[in-house]
């Protein structure tokens, strides 16, 4: 299978470019491009101490460009800056960048026989039935990568089995040292998900406690000879006591015993341990109404503030619970003010269309980053938490589940790969509007027609808002079909055993998540808490999440809950529609083949945005009995059994 250059398809590789062995080489090979794009500048590159070590500045004079960098990488990113700037406007200014956050992290969701965990795009072009290799391929993933400033990749599933276990022994070593060097010539290190009981499955153990001196040694040995093979391996991500992965909740540990054990390993090699903080009960009882899911990774987690060792990153996925559209920032980036932290979103689009709908997440991103949480005076937004304002030390990051496999243009939907784009250049520069960063990818992917570029931004800056409303309402999430989360099923999860529940009634919808209720958002600071305690107060996008409320309850805009659900549902679709057309006034201006990809994702998101509104529709209106004051089409009941609110 081939693959296409995407968003660098137009700063190609000289015909029969070697792949380069050295970061230096990268460098070289780079600025052969960038002449190839202007001979109006010469071009000098520069590695210099006075810049911070990813930093660089492009300086523009008479006739020349310098591209000065802290480090290899930073030239290299300088470079990649100065080709971006003549893609998209034909000129080069000075400029001096440097990165917003320290990891700028992709997290890889596949599995050593080539399967991907929620992958949209194909099989994994890493591992292939329990082989994993290093090829072209690898090296064009690497440069998409740096040409966007990412600079850490963890290539395997956070569901460590079978042949993901051995990653860490040699059987694997030898061609992951290969992975390690086409990485590190792209400014990337390499990271490895492991399992929590690798000393008994690999090592032979009886044991995975961590407090066990056999089990550290188990792991300080098996560190000590990753770094001999690897000196620049990155270090570990691990999913521990989670949806059945083992831990050290096994053995009556904490997880602090867990990670610091592992960070211990790590430690003399200046190794890092990620350690998600997606940690709760999946055995749950939809009976028990006490239980809130939602708790669950700060109830865990709050009580070890300061008890993680300095080469911990505690990874926190961008909401309480799990990638829903509509939810909360989680509460944990407020309450852990003495533990190294790392922001976890999902450009692989789980729950937000599987990557056959549009889904740009940007703006969602943007404002998770922008999100303050009143934990500290000044610098309180995520971004400044995630960015190391409070915690100095280059232990914190952003990471995102990547939404990439073996499919030609990377990640099945041609307009999918912009999630990817986006999100390295958001952690490089948080400040960057989802507008600039849709017109950047859109310039670079399909050229500068502006006609195009204009339509594609449209159509990526609507798509959140729009898919946010054909699908569960107002931040109530969960409404999916089970496992495989695609397409609406109102009660999918309402009855099973993973905390995920609205518990509709003829009367209301939601969960009360305020203080007299599971007291969730007393888990934020009091500011907070009271802002979410309140309906009048609590944004639109979360208020079925914080509140149970009547179907006649008066949100804030002024219409019922029951006839927001319709008209949102209706919107989107309508929306969706208009999107649609739009993109079909630039045929011809757009390459055939992706217009007809386009157009085949457009036709199934459609398909299925309709399927949504009229279920959810019907659903609340059977359940209410309130009809729809416009009087649009619901698949309801007779006439006789629904009441209208009065005009
Ligand atoms: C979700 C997802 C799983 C994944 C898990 C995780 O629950 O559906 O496939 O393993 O998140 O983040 O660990």
């Amino acid at each position: 299978m081939g693959y296409e250059p995407i968003w660098l398809k137009q700063a190609p590789l000289p015909a029969g470019a070697e792949h380069p062995a050295s970061i230096a080489e990268a460098v070289e090979l780079e600025l052969s491009v960038l002449r190839s794009l202007s001979e109006a500048f010469v071009w000098s590159y520069l590695v210099t101490e006075a810049l911070p070590e990813e930093g660089y500045e492009v300086l523009v004079g008479e006739g020349k460009a310098d591209i000065l960098g802290g480090s290899y990488a930073g030239v290299l990113y300088g470079i990649f800056d100065a080709e971006r700037q003549l893609l998209l406007t034909d000129t080069v200014v000075s400029v001096s960048e440097r990165p917003a956050s320290p990891l700028r992290m992709l997290n890889h969701w596949d599995n050593a026989d080539g399967s991907i965990e929620r992958g949209y795009s194909g099989l994994s072009f890493f591992f292939r039935d329990g082989v994993l290799s290093v090829n072209d391929r690898t090296f064009a993933y690497a440069r998409l990568c740096a040409s966007v400033g990412i600079n850490a990749s963890v290539i395997n599933n956070v569901n460590v089995f079978k042949d993901a276990t051995w990653l860490i022994t040699d059987r694997y070593l030898p061609v992951l040292r290969k992975l390690a060097e086409c990485f590190g010539a792209y400014g990337i290190k390499l990271y490895l998900c492991v399992n929590f009981a690798a000393s008994i499955e690999v090592g032979g153990l009886a044991s995975a406690d961590p407090l066990e001196p056999e089990v550290a040694e188990f792991w300080k040995k098996t560190v000590a000879h990753i770094y001999e093979v690897i000196p620049d391996f990155g270090g570990f991500l691990v999913k521990a006591d989670s949806e059945g992965r083992p831990g050290p909740y096994t053995y009556g540990r904490t997880q602090a015993d867990g990670a610091n054990m592992l960070a211990k390993a790590l430690a003399p090699f200046g190794g890092k341990l990620i350690w998600r903080c997606f940690v709760y009960n999946c055995s749950q009882d939809w009976r028990d109404v006490t239980t809130d899911r939602a708790c669950a990774a700060y109830d865990t987690f709050r009580p070890l503030d300061g008890a993680f060792d300095e080469n911990v990153i505690l990874q926190v996925k961008n909401g309480p619970v799990d990638f829903q559209v509509g939810e909360p920032v989680s509460p944990l980036f407020c309450g852990m003010k003495n533990t190294n932290l790392m922001l976890e979103v999902q450009a692989a689009q789980e729950y937000t269309g599987q990557q056959k709908h549009v889904c740009y997440l940007i703006p969602m991103w943007k404002d998770v980053l922008r999100f303050h949480t009143c934990a500290y005076e000044k610098a309180d937004r995520v971004s400044d938490i995630v960015c190391g304002a409070h915690r100095p030390g280059g232990n914190c990051g952003i990471a995102a589940v990547i939404n990439t496999g073996d499919d030609d243009n990377w990640t099945g939907a041609d307009l999918a790969a912009a999630n990817w784009y986006g999100f390295g250049r958001l952690c490089w520069k948080p400040q960057l509007s989802a507008e600039e960063i849709a017109s950047e990818w859109a310039g670079l992917t399909f050229g500068t027609d502006s006609a195009v570029r204009k339509i594609l931004v449209k159509v990526l800056l609507a798509s959140y808002g729009i898919y946010e409303k054909y699908t569960a309402p107002l931040g109530i999430g969960w409404m999916c079909n089970p496992n495989n989360h695609y397409g609406p099923n109102v009660d999918g999860y309402e009855y099973d055993r993973w905390g995920t529940y609205h518990r509709s009634s003829c009367k209301a919808i939601g969960v009360d998540r305020t203080g007299t209720g599971t007291g969730y958002s007393h888990q934020y600071p009091e500011a907070l808490a009271a802002k979410f305690d309140n309906p009048e107060t609590t944004p639109m996008a979360h208020m079925l999440f914080f509140h149970r409320l009547p179907y006649t309850y008066v949100l804030p805009n002024g219409k019922t809950v029951i006839q927001h659900i319709y008209d949102t549902h209706f919107e989107g679709v309508e929306e969706l529609m208009d999107l649609i057309e739009s993109v079909v006034t630039v045929q011809g201006l757009i390459p055939e083949k992706e217009y007809t990809r386009i157009m085949e994702r457009f036709a199934m998101q459609l398909a299925s945005a309709k399927e949504w509104r009229d279920r959810i529709n019907t659903y609340y209106c059977r359940m209410s009995g309130i009809g729809d004051a416009k009087h649009r089409k619901i698949y309801a009941v007779s006439e006789e059994d629904l009441t209208y609110p009065e005009a």
